[in-house]
C-alpha cells in the first residue's frame, strides 16, 4: 500500500471516520472508500453510521444530506467546489416563487438540490425511488417536481400523472450524450444492451433497454444473462464497479456529442482526490455547516423519503 493510502487509513482510524463515495468518483477514490453507492444508499449509510466523522467523497448536496441526517457528526468534503449543475439550476428563491405561484401541490424534489430547496420540499427522492415515491401518492394528487426536467418527464410518462408540474432544470453531464453516437454504437455492437440514467433526454431513454439509477444500472448489468455487452449512458465512473462485479462482460461508455470535450465526465466529482481526502481527515476541514432552521425543515423531507423507501423495501 502506498504512503498516501496508509495515511488515509491511519487518519480514518484515529478520527473514527467513515468514507462514503459515489459511483462517479475516480476509481482510486472508490477503492479506498468504506462504502460506494448511489445517492439513496449513501444517504441511508449517512443516517445510520456509528462513525464520528463522515468524509463525503462526492458532491456538495450529498455532504449536506449527510449533515442534515446526522447533525452531531462532523461531515467533511474533500473539496467544497464540488458542486452540481443540476442543483445550481434550481436556486431556492426562484423555486420558492414557483411553489407560491402553484399552491396546493405536493412538492417532490430530487436529492440533487441544496439544503434550502429541500427545506421547501415535502418529499425528497432519488433516481432509485422517484417513480415509487410518486406512485405512493393518491393518483389525483397535484405534484410539483424539481429540479430535473428529464427525470420529471420520465416519471410523468411512466406513471401517467398528468397533474405534475416540472421545474426546468438539468444536469449538464447527462444532457451531453449523443443519440446519434449511441445508435452508431448499437449498430457496431448489435447484441449490446443500452443502460441509461433517467437524467438523460427522452429520445435516449426511448431507445434504452433499461433505465435506472447508478445502483440500478449496476445491478442490471451484473444480473442480466441475455448478453455480455452494455452501452452505459451515464457518468463513466460507474463502469469501475461494473467491471469489478462482472469482469467477463464488456462495458462501453456512451460518448458525448463532442468527444473532445470530455463533458460526459462530472468535473465536480473528479475534484475529489486522495490527497484532498487525506488533508480533510487531517485538518477536519472543510466541514459542512447548515443553519439549524434550514437543516430541521430539510430533514423532514429527507426522512419522509427514507420512511417510504424502507416501507417499500427500496434499499
Ligand atoms: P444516483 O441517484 O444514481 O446516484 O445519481 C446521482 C447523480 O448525481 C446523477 O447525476
Ligand atoms: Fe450533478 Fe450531473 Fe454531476 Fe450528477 S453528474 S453530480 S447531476 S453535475
Amino acid at each position: 500500500m502506498d504512503a498516501l493510502k496508509e495515511k488515509i487509513d491511519t487518519l480514518r482510524r484515529e478520527r473514527n471516520a467513515v468514507i462514503l463515495a459515489h459511483y462517479y468518483t475516480d476509481s482510486d477514490v472508490q477503492d479506498i472508500a468504506d462504502f460506494v453507492g448511489d445517492s439513496l444508499a449513501l444517504s441511508q449509510q449517512a443516517a445510520t453510521t456509528d462513525a464520528d466523522v463522515i468524509l463525503f467523497a462526492g458532491v456538495h448536496f450529498m455532504g449536506e444530506t449527510a449533515k442534515i441526517l446526522s447533525p452531531r457528526k462532523t461531515v467533511l468534503m474533500p473539496d467544497m467546489a464540488a458542486g452540481c449543475s443540476l442543483a445550481d439550476s434550481c436556486p431556492a428563491d426562484a423555486f420558492a416563487a414557483f411553489i407560491a405561484a402553484n399552491p396546493g401541490r405536493t412538492v417532490i424534489s430530487y436529492v440533487n438540490t441544496t439544503a434550502e430547496v429541500k427545506a421547501l420540499t415535502d418529499i425528497v427522492c432519488t433516481s432509485s425511488n422517484a417513480v415509487e415515491i410518486v406512485r405512493s401518492l393518491p393518483p389525483d394528487e397535484p405534484i410539483l417536481f424539481g429540479p430535473d426536467r428529464n427525470l420529471g418527464n420520465y416519471i410523468r410518462n411512466i406513471t401517467g400523472r398528468e397533474n405534475m408540474l416540472v421545474w426546468d432544470g438539468a444536469c449538464h453531464v447527462h444532457e451531453e450524450f449523443s443519440l446519434e453516437k449511441i445508435l452508431d454504437l448499437k449498430q457496431a455492437y448489435p447484441h449490446a444492451k443500452v443502460l441509461t440514467h433517467p437524467e438523460c433526454k427522452r429520445p435516449i431513454v426511448l431507445i434504452s433497454d433499461y433505465v435506472g439509477s447508478t445502483a440500478g444500472l449496476l445491478k442490471y448489468a451484473v444480473n442480466d444473462t441475455s448478453t455480455d455487452t452494455y452501452i452505459v449512458v451515464t457518468e463513466p465512473g460507474v463502469l469501475h464497479q461494473m467491471r469489478l462485479a462482472a469482469p467477463g462482460k464488456t462495458f462501453i461508455p456512451a460518448p458525448p456529442s463532442d468527444p473532445s470535450c470530455g463533458c460526459n465526465n462530472c468535473s465536480y466529482m473528479k475534484l475529489v482526490t486522495l490527497p484532498k481526502i487525506a488533508a480533510a481527515l487531517e485538518t477536519l476541514q472543510p466541514e459542512i455547516l447548515i443553519p439549524e432552521e434550514v437543516r430541521r425543515r430539510a430533514e423532514g423531507s429527507i426522512r419522509r423519503m427514507l420512511e417510504i423507501s424502507a416501507r417499500l423495501g427500496l434499499v
